[in-house]
């Protein structure tokens, strides 16, 4: 691995630094919620020692929601940063919208920041589409925060690419900007390529933040690689058809290529795979993988150290469409 500077990106149109990989904490939610259930509990100490690793390691800006854990994820998340003294370390986290109107964004804003135990919010989404009031109500209501500095700036996450438009624009008739859309985008997923919305993001300046960036963990290569792992899935992964056997057949190619260029660089497959998707578009992608063990923080973090040739970005490239499309 050489030893290269660390990749930072400007978030959206404004002048904020993050790091090309921040961290995704919906797995800190602590078992608690619907959401929040998808994974296993996780303890402080653990939680505290991921984010340190994280930090310490370059990744500058945390991702959490108070669909994670009702909240509880915030709380991890402000707590560990709190202990750590990380006063530089950005946030994001997410409104959500689910059976409300855009009267809850300002309603909740103090409830977020009281979760967040005194941090600021650097970044604030709205975590999906589908709610009782227009995107463009969500975005006034965005742009009052934006204005009364309770919030540093405001993003989408899964909106389609007509949704961030009207989004951007709402904040444009406010003096704001729209700074990001978090979706689901990896090697084994490369639908906003097609539908519209990375176009949208290069076109609006947006930040596109990739979620599930390892396909939560296929492209690791561990269920590959060790199939009896799949038996101890706990959460509703278990039941996802990328997990089954047809479609891991089908993805192995990839694995196999991941594997074999993380030998030349000395790294590991997920740490390829991340590689790719936080260069393959200049600066316009940035990804957020999540991490339940000390050693996935430490594995993940060393994906900003190092860069795949461009032969390899495209031989990676093509092997992805070849297992996605074919
Ligand atoms: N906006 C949205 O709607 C939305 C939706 C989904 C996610 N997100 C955000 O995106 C973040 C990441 O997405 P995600 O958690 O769905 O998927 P992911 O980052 O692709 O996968 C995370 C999981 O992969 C495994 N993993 C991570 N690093 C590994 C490594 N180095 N080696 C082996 N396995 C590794 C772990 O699984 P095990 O725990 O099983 O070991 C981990 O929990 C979330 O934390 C959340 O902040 C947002």
């Amino acid at each position: 691995m050489d030893n290269q500077a660390l990749p930072f990106r400007k978030l959206g149109n404004s002048d904020v630094s993050i790091s090309a990989l921040g961290l995704g904490c919906w797995q800190f939610s602590k078992g608690n919620g619907m959401v929040g259930k998808f994974w296993p509990s996780m303890k402080q100490e653990d939680i505290n020692e991921i984010i340190k690793i994280c930090y310490e390691g370059g990744i500058n800006w945390f991702d959490t929601a108070e669909a994670y854990g009702k909240g509880q994820s915030e709380e991890a998340l402000g707590d560990a940063l709190n202990e750590l003294g990380a006063e530089d370390a950005l946030v994001a986290t997410k409104w959500w919208p689910l059976l409300r109107t855009a009267k809850n964004i300002p309603r909740t804003i103090d409830q977020r920041l009281q979760a967040l135990k005194g941090r600021k919010i650097d970044l604030y989404q709205v975590h999906q589409p589908y709610s009782f009031s227009s995107a463009e109500k969500e975005m006034n209501a965005m742009a009052d925060l934006l204005e009364e500095g309770k919030i540093g700036h405001a993003g989408v996450s899964n909106f389609n690419a007509a949704s961030m438009r009207k989004a951007h624009e709402a904040l444009q008739k406010r003096g704001f900007q729209l700074s990001s859309n978090q979706v689901k985008y990896s090697l084994l997923d490369r639908r906003i390529e097609e539908n519209g919305i990375l176009e949208a993001a290069r076109e609006i300046g947006a930040t596109i933040i990739a979620y599930s960036p390892l396909e939560q963990g296929i492209l690791s290569g561990k269920f590959h690689r060790q199939p009896e792992l799949l038996k101890n899935l706990s959460g509703p992964r278990k039941h996802f058809s990328q997990f089954k056997g047809k479609a891991l057949a089908k993805s192995l190619p990839l694995i196999d290529l991941l594997e074999k260029l993380g030998e030349e660089y000395g790294v590991k497959p997920g740490q390829v795979a991340l590689n790719w998707l936080i260069r393959y578009h200049g600066d316009t992608v940035v990804a957020i993988p999540g991490a339940s063990k000390l050693r996935h923080a430490k594995e993940n973090i060393g994906t900003l150290r190092f860069s795949l040739s461009d032969a390899h970005m495209e031989e990676i490239d093509a092997m992805s469409k070849k297992v996605t499309k074919g």
